[in-house]
């Protein structure tokens, strides 16, 4: 039994309270579990989640009181028999309640249900939750999950004033996905009615943008009140990375849209929150490690998220931070013309050296370990789009020499079966993954010389990029210009808000983009349908021609020749 109440930056170890000292019975209120979330699943172990919160009479729960919060997980839904890990841990007010504890003796590639109580009363307990495990990494790739493909289903922008999280609710009854991956922007920093008004639907946000601890803790407490966001956390693991608005809008290292450091020049002062940007940055990710199921990668280092889990020898997921770790300036909207004529600097950086060396020996090592599939979830769109005259350079279109050694390293390497997922632009974007304007080894109607896939996702909820509520005919229109402008891109949708799963075995890989209809968001429902289906073969590095079949219920596929 390992017991561990981890947190960004307070490490209360269990064994300075034991269970037989009275302290934590001293508690005169009862601990109601919120919500009970899990992650990061391995082999042998996967990490549980929980909220231990005192409800007391008074106003504010006493900060300096530990909760004791008991933890089993068992192989069978109603929780027979021995638990296969159990135990006592600590949380209070330092770490907002929050409660990690890492299960672990558990056997891989396995559905697990586990349930918290409060130590000082037993019949105050949690909902029943499921988990699972990974194969361990040396499993063949034809045995992973028993043999049935594993499903991944990716999320990305989530916004809860635009409407309820019906997408991890459909994912989750619908679909039965293994596992949850999400690119970020899981929540949003603004004040009430400043992107997105949902007081018609009960959704109200506080009134300031997010600057303090409190702020962040406050915005996913009241995120965690979607029963389509609970549920989701309730049925299956979550793997996720942030994005900007974690923290702020279009962070890079040192600064987002509406702040930075720089005194001198109003940097902290023309935040709407007044605050600096490195004291948000702070205070932001605390909260996200309090809050999200994530396991700290390193103890001395907050801010490393990136990180890599081996499924057997079916796959590597790869998870990159491209946001708050150490990217250079991106496109703060002020900035823009400063950063287009930077674009192409070859020293400019999106993850920072060291993670793009760590980034670079995991493919190579993943190939090495003959992982059939490299999976590298990531947060804004990779391949080069040429919108109309202009470049979003707060996408990889603004780091290309960054991109330019990626492209680099999969082909001078033969790194085969690289599927980049990516999230942030609130679109569908399905594209081979091929050197920018390389017309010479790039076919776009065959695939020959494309080095991979990218599967690029909308959004839960966030607006679409071609203009809020457009209407399935009018982003088609804008799909084709872009499908016309970019050779590469297979398929544009842009009206749709969705959520797409990749369903994977070694003997191929599907990606099913999900559509929900705007109008749902409005009500907790699940109506949707799939928009696209496409197929990626092993050793083949493009997608599976006819491209989605050669058809689609929604958005732009490419007219290829023969
Ligand atoms: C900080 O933001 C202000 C206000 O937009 C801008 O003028 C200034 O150049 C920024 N400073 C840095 C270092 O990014
Ligand atoms: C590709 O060509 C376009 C149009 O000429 C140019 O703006 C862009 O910078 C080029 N991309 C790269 C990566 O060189
Ligand atoms: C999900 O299942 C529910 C209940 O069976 C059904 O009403 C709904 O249409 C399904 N949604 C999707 C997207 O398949």
């Amino acid at each position: 039994m390992r017991l561990a109440l981890v947190s960004a930056f307070v490490v209360i170890a269990a064994t300075r309270y034991s269970l037989a000292t009275p302290y934590a019975r001293n508690v005169a209120y009862h601990s109601p579990f919120e919500s009970h979330p899990q992650g990061d699943p391995l082999s042998t172990s996967v990490l549980l989640w929980t909220r231990a919160a005192p409800v007391s009479g008074t106003s504010q729960p006493d900060q300096s009181v530990p909760i004791c919060v008991h933890f089993a997980i068992f192989d069978n839904p109603t929780l027979k028999g021995r638990p296969l890990d159990s135990g006592d841990a600590f949380t209070s007010w330092d770490v907002d309640f929050t409660v990690k504890v890492d299960a672990g003796n558990l056997r891989p590639d396995s559905w697990y249900w586990y349930q918290f109580s409060d130590c000082t009363n037993a019949k105050t307990k949690s909902p029943v939750g499921r988990t699972r495990t990974f194969a361990s990494p040396n499993t063949p790739a034809h045995l992973v999950n028993g043999g049935k493909p594993l499903k991944l289903a990716v999320f990305s922008c989530s916004n809860y004033p635009f409407g309820f999280f019906n997408a991890y609710r459909i994912a989750s009854e619908n679909v039965s996905a293994d596992a949850f991956i999400h690119l970020g922007d899981y929540y949003y920093e603004y004040a009430d009615g400043v992107f997105g008004n949902g007081h018609a639907i009960g959704r109200i946000l506080p009134p300031r943008e997010l600057a303090t601890i409190t702020d962040y803790r406050t915005r996913l407490s009241i995120y965690r009140t979607d029963a389509g966001l609970i549920e989701a956390h309730q049925n299956a693991p979550w793997i996720t990375v942030w994005d900007d608005h974690e923290v702020a809008d279009n962070t890079w290292k040192a600064g987002s849209t509406d702040s930075n450091d720089s005194v001198a020049t109003g940097g902290c002062a023309f935040s709407p929150s007044q605050s600096c940007f490195t004291d948000r940055k702070s205070v932001g990710v605390r909260a996200y490690h309090e809050w999200l199921p994530i396991r700290q990668v390193a103890a001395d280092d907050k801010l490393r998220i990136w990180r890599n889990f081996r499924i057997g020898k079916l796959l590597d997921l790869t998870m990159l931070d491209t946001r708050q770790y150490d990217r250079d300036v991106t496109d703060d909207t002020w900035n823009r013309q400063l950063v287009a004529s930077l674009a192409d600097q070859p020293e400019r950086s999106m993850m920072g050296f060291e993670q793009e060396q760590w980034f670079f020996d995991r493919l190579t090592k993943s190939k090495q370990r003959g992982a059939v599939w490299r999976v590298v979830g990531q947060q804004v769109v990779f391949s080069q789009v040429l919108e109309g005259t202009f470049f979003n350079f707060d996408q990889w279109d603004g780091y290309r020499a960054n991109r330019q050694r990626i492209l680099d390293h999969i082909s001078q390497n033969k790194i085969d079966n690289v599927v980049i997922l990516s999230g942030d632009s609130h679109a569908n974007w399905v594209s081979d993954l091929a050197f920018p304007n390389d017309t010479k080894t790039y076919d776009p109607h065959t695939g020959r010389g494309a080095l991979g896939v990218e599967f690029a996702g909308t959004a839960v909820s966030s607006p679409s990029a071609f203009g809020t509520s457009i209407t399935p005919s009018a982003a088609n229109i804008i799909s084709q210009e872009l499908l016309a402008l970019n050779p590469e891109l297979m398929w544009s949708e842009g009206s749709f808000r969705g959520f797409f799963v990749l369903s994977i075995t070694a003997e191929k890989m599907e990606s099913s983009f999900y559509a929900l209809s705007p109008g749902d968001l409005r009500e907790y429902r699940f109506k949707g349908f799939v928009s696209a289906k496409f197929t990626v073969l092993p050793g083949q590095n493009r997608l599976q021609r006819p491209v989605a079949g050669g058809t689609v219920a929604a958005g732009a596929l490419k007219k290829l020749g023969v």
